[in-house]
C-alpha cells in the first residue's frame, strides 16, 4: 500500500461522513471547501432526501452553502454501501444519555457495526462523537478486525473531537482540531488527513487523550457554570448584584475567566458530556465530585428560577396559579433555533405544573415549534400587556427588551441582558 500519510497529504481523496447532523454536515461542507470529494451516509432517509434536495437543517450550513457543496460533487445516501467510496470515514453520530443518565452508546455501536460491514482496505476511520476515553479502542478497533482488516496495515483508527458551538462565529475550520490515533501510526495518518480539512491541528499521543480532552473542555464549562450559579444564589441572599460582581472580577487581566449564571444549562453537550466522564470514573470506583456538585447545582437552577419568579409575583400579591406568564426565549442559547435540553423549557414546565398560564415569545425558534412544545406562541409585535410577568430565559439579540419592560409589569431577567444592553427599568429583576 502507498504511504497513506503522503497520499492523504497530497492526493484528492474522498471524505465519507456517517451521521449528517449538526457536526457531520458542517464537516462534510468543510471537506468540499478544502477541495476534497465528499459523501455522506445517514440512517434517516428523510434527512438524506432533504439534503440531496438542497435543504439544510443545520443553522450553520445555509442552503446556499449546501447547494455549492452539491455542485462540487457532494452526495448523500441512506445506503451504507456508499462508504466504500470513502478514503476517510468520519463518524458523527449522536452520543446522548440513556434513561438513567448513563451513556447511550447505541449510535456509536451501530456506526461501528457499519464500519465492520463496509470498511475496506486503505481507509482512515475517525470517530468525532463526544464520548468517554477508550470508546474508539473499545468499538472501532474490534470493528475493523471484524471487517477482516489489519490495524495500521490496511486501516487506521483515530479520534478527533468536534468542538463547534452552534451559532458561534467560529466554525469547524476555524477551531484547532485535536487528533489522537489508537496507535502512533494511526495518529500520523489521521493528522495528515485532518491537515487537509483545518489549518490547525493539535496532535495528542492517543485516541484516549483526545477523547478525554473534549470531556475536560465541557466539564470545565459545566463546573464553572455550576460555581457561578451557586454564587448567584448567594449574591441574591446577600442583596448583591452577581452580574456587577462578575463584570468587576473580569477586569482582572489574568487568572479569571467570566462565566455567567443562568436558568440552567441546556444543549446537547454541557449537561451531557460530563456524565460520560462520571460514568467512566464510576467503573473504576472513582468519584467525580466536581462533576456531581456542578450537576446538582445546575440541574436545580430551573426550579430556583421558577421560585424567584413566584417570589416576584408574590410581591405583587399574585399567585403562580392562574397567572399569565410570558417565557422569552425557549432555545437553549441565543440566536439559534435549537431547544434541545433547553433550561427555559424546564423553568416553564415548573411554572405550568404550578398552575401558571404560560406563553412563549421566541422569534428564532418560531411559532410552529413553540406550539409543538405545548406552549402558546406570542409574536414580537403582539400586545404583551396581558402578562403579569415576563421571564427572559434566553437572550436572543433581535428582541426589543425595552418594549418588553414597558409592556409587562414585571420582568425576571435570567440572562443579565438588561444590564448588558444598558437598559434600566425599575420593574426588571435579574437572577
Ligand atoms: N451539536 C454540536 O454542536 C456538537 C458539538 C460538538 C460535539 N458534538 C457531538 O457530535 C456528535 C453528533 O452530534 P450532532 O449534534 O451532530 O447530532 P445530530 O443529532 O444533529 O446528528 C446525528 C445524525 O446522525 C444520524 N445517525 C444516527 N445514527 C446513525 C448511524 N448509525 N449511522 C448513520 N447515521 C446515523 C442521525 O440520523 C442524525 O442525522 C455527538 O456525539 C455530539 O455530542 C456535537
Amino acid at each position: 500500500m502507498t504511504d497513506r500519510v503522503e497520499s492523504f497529504s497530497t492526493d484528492t481523496w474522498t471524505a465519507g461522513v456517517i451521521g449528517l447532523g449538526y457536526v457531520g454536515l458542517p464537516l462534510l461542507v468543510t471537506a468540499v471547501r478544502s477541495g476534497l470529494q465528499a459523501i455522506g451516509f445517514d440512517v434517516s432517509s428523510e434527512r438524506v432526501a432533504d439534503l440531496s434536495a438542497g435543504r439544510s437543517h443545520v443553522d450553520d450550513v445555509s442552503n446556499e452553502a449546501l447547494a455549492t457543496a452539491i455542485e462540487a460533487g457532494a452526495r448523500f445516501s441512506s445506503d451504507p454501501a456508499i462508504l466504500a467510496e470513502a478514503d476517510a470515514i468520519f463518524i458523527c453520530v449522536p452520543s446522548p444519555l440513556g434513561r438513567n443518565r448513563q451513556p447511550d452508546l447505541s449510535y456509536i455501536e451501530a456506526a461501528a457495526d457499519t464500519v465492520a460491514r463496509f470498511a475496506r482496505s486503505g481507509q482512515l476511520i475517525s470517530l468525532e462523537s463526544t464520548t468517554y476515553p477508550g470508546t474508539t479502542e473499545d468499538f472501532l478497533v474490534p470493528a475493523v478486525a471484524a471487517a477482516g482488516l489489519t490495524l495500521d496495515d490496511d486501516v487506521w483508527v483515530a479520534f478527533s473531537p468536534e468542538r463547534v458551538s452552534p451559532g458561534d462565529e467560529m466554525k469547524t475550520a476555524d477551531i484547532p482540531k485535536v487528533v489522537g490515533g489508537v496507535t502512533t501510526r494511526s495518529g500520523d495518518v489521521a493528522e495528515a488527513a485532518y491537515r487537509r480539512l483545518v489549518p490547525s491541528i493539535h496532535r495528542v499521543s492517543s485516541a484516549r487523550a483526545a477523547e478525554m480532552s473534549k470531556l475536560l473542555e465541557n466539564t470545565y464549562r459545566a463546573v464553572n457554570i455550576g460555581l457561578i450559579n451557586e454564587i448567584a444564589q448567594l449574591c441574591h441572599e446577600l442583596g448583591i448584584d452577581v452580574w456587577e460582581v462578575v463584570d468587576a472580577a473580569a477586569t482582572k487581566p489574568f487568572g479569571f475567566q467570566a462565566f455567567y449564571p443562568g436558568p440552567g444549562v441546556g444543549g446537547h453537550c454541557i449537561p451531557l458530556d460530563p456524565q460520560y466522564l462520571a460514568w467512566r470514573a464510576r467503573e473504576t470506583n472513582f468519584t467525580t465530585r466536581f462533576i456531581d456538585i456542578a450537576e446538582q447545582v445546575n440541574s436545580r437552577m430551573p426550579v430556583y428560577s421558577a421560585d424567584r419568579i413566584a417570589e416576584i409575583l408574590n410581591g405583587q400579591g399574585l399567585a403562580v396559579r392562574g397567572t399569565q406568564v410570558l417565557g422569552v426565549g425557549i432555545a437553549y442559547k441565543p440566536d439559534i433555533a435549537d431547544d434541545r435540553e433547553s433550561a427555559s423549557i424546564h423553568v416553564l414546565d415548573v411554572l405550568k405544573e404550578r398552575g401558571a398560564h404560560v406563553a412563549v415569545l421566541d422569534p428564532v425558534v418560531g411559532a410552529t415549534r413553540i406550539e409543538a412544545l405545548g406552549y402558546e406562541p406570542v409574536g414580537p409585535d403582539d400586545d404583551l400587556s396581558r402578562f403579569s410577568i415576563a421571564a427572559v430565559l434566553t437572550d436572543h439579540s433581535d428582541l426589543d427588551y425595552k418594549r418588553l419592560a414597558d409592556q409587562v409589569p414585571a420582568v425576571f431577567d435570567a440572562r443579565g441582558v438588561y444590564r448588558r444592553l444598558g437598559i434600566t427599568a425599575e420593574n426588571v429583576e435579574a437572577l
